[in-house]
């Protein structure tokens, strides 16, 4: 027996090894001229997995960025691209692609106004990846998530080229915050700590499960728990406040989605990793569901499903679910709106 497990732990570590060794991750940025995608590319310049950064922008300053990270004498190598028809050069071989692109969220916009103003981007995103690239995972931070990952994969079975176990929204900043909300209350580092945070991105479907906290040893009671999860479902709109409402938050969704893109350059290196995503997954009543979710070197390996919930956490959820359901509707739909205004054409 412990032979057996000896030589499975050789055999995973060759292939991780050799994963490694042959495997050079380029990565894309789609939107790295705005606020979250440039600090994103100074973030992953510090990332040694990452051999060629890919920076692209329909606004040509972002070739002044480019400069500014090629100067920096160590990291990846860093080429930027402006402008529709560069679009396919820049996600051509990138293993990974981060579509950060996005009209920012103001107060007072809707979810359907969001949708309107990124789902163009968002489609001729999509129709590349599936002319130039359609091996490579798609990470979706545009929001509103709970639409656009379902969109965007709706647009993708239209071309012929869905894989759903390479396109995601990223829904890594839920738990950062959640991990920093925990930490202040618990007076421990957020580092030390892991919550998963389950079902969607926006104010009434974002569920932490704050009776997983991890290690073990801390605890939340439930009046904590009941006031850490109406400030995290408010922390989005709470930074537009605090920006006079014209502005989302920038510097933390930058950092989370490098946290993000560093455990799927992990996993895309060979290692199994989790991250936490929005992506397709039956297993709550919906098409599409967030939570903790383990990649590999082909993509997603597991979703979430059955994770222990309190009293509170399971009407929270039940109260969610037909929200969520009524948002990815919406996304999956909006492809017949832009059919209709002749905006899908594959020429
Ligand atoms: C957030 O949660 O702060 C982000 O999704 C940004 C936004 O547009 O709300």
């Amino acid at each position: 027996m412990f032979r057996r497990l000896v030589s499975v732990f050789t055999t995973k570590c060759w292939v991780n090894t050799k994963y490694l060794q042959i495997r050079h991750i380029e990565v894309s940025i789609v939107g790295a001229g705005n606020r979250i995608g440039s600090n994103l590319a100074l973030l992953l310049t510090q990332n040694p997995k990452i051999t060629k950064l890919n920076i692209y922008d329909d606004d040509d300053r972002v070739r002044g960025i480019g400069l500014e990270l090629a100067y920096m004498s160590q990291g990846p190598k860093v080429v930027s691209y402006a402008g529709d028809n560069f679009l396919p050069a820049a996600v051509r071989y990138a293993n990974l692609i981060v579509m950060v692109a996005r009209t920012p969220r103001r107060s007072g916009m809707s979810r359907d106004q969001m949708l309107a103003a990124n789902a163009p981007a968002v489609q001729k995103l999509c129709k590349v990846i599936s002319e130039q690239n359609c091996d490579a995972f798609l990470a979706i931070s545009t929001n509103p998530i709970n639409s656009i990952v379902p969109f965007a994969s709706a647009l993708m079975l239209q071309y012929s080229t869905y894989n759903p176990f390479k396109i995601c929204g990223i829904t890594h900043i839920d738990t950062a915050r959640c991990r920093s909300f925990a930490g202040n209350a618990l007076n421990v580092s957020p580092r030390r700590l892991q919550i998963p945070v389950i079902c969607g991105h926006s104010e009434e479907t974002i569920v932490p499960l704050f009776s997983n906290l991890a290690p073990s040893t801390f605890s939340l009671d439930s009046c904590k728990s009941d006031t850490l999860t109406r400030l995290l479902r408010k922390a989005g709109t709470e930074v537009i406040n605090h920006k006079y409402g014209e502005e989302s938050a920038v510097l933390c969704m930058a950092w989370s989605i490098g946290e993000f893109v560093e455990r799927m350059v992990e996993a895309l290196s060979g290692y199994e990793s989790v991250v936490t995503c929005f992506s397709a997954n039956p297993h709550f009543g919906t098409r599409f569901f967030a939570g903790p979710t383990m990649v590999g070197p082909r993509g997603i390996i597991h979703v979430c499903g059955n994770l222990p919930m309190s009293e509170y956490e399971t009407s929270l959820l039940n109260r969610s679910i037909p929200v969520l359901n009524k948002e990815v509707c919406s996304g999956e739909n909006y492809i017949n709106i832009m059919n209709e205004a002749g905006g899908l054409k594959r020429t």
